[in-house]
């Protein structure tokens, strides 16, 4: 496997830790804020995402025959899809105190351009082949 994959299946897991973790807690003492959207998109954008990213680097390239269009926009998906995670999360935590959604914002960007990293590079690695001609 790549790192690629090994890294985003790694984080998933975690990711799928902390959500539970999160969801338990929410259950326990009752309060839902701000925990819910962070345990919603940890176990989202986190787990099953990142737990499709990462399986996707592996399978996708070789489902068809060809090598990722490019690693350096994956190495790059990778870190502003955790900053992006981590950051909404903290934005979500901050909104709550201060009702302030700047960072929100400035993190969900950052998320959506690690997303929007990772359909381009899936683009261009699936680009059909032409068929092969029977001889
Ligand atoms: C130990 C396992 C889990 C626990 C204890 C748990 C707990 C909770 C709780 C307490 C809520 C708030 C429900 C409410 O509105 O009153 C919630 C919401 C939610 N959970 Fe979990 N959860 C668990 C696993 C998961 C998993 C595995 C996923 C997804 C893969 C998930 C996705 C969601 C989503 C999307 C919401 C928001 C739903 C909405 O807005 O109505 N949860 N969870
Ligand atoms: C750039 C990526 C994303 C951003 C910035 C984003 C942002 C948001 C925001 C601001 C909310 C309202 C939260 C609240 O105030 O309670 C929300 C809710 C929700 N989002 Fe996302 N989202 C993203 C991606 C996704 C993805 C990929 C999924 C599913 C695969 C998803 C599923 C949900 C669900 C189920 C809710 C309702 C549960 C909740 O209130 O947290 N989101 N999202």
């Amino acid at each position: 496997m790549s790192r690629i994959t090994v890294w985003f299946i790694k984080c998933a897991m975690v990711y799928f830790l902390l959500a539970i973790s999160l969801g338990v807690y929410m259950v326990a003492s009752g309060g839902l804020y701000p925990y819910l959207p962070i345990h919603a998109h940890f176990n989202l954008l986190g787990w099953m995402s990142m737990m499709i990213y990462g399986v996707s680097y592996h399978i996708l390239p070789r489902f068809s025959g060809r090598p990722l269009w490019s690693d350096k926009l994956a190495e790059a998906h990778f870190w502003l899809a955790n900053i992006g995670l981590v950051g909404i999360s903290a934005g979500w935590i901050l909104k709550y105190i201060d009702g302030g959604h700047t960072v929100l914002l400035i993190f969900s960007l950052i998320e959506a351009l690690a997303i929007i990293f990772f359909v381009i590079n899936m683009f261009k690695t699936i680009k059909s082949t032409p068929p092969i001609k029977a001889t």
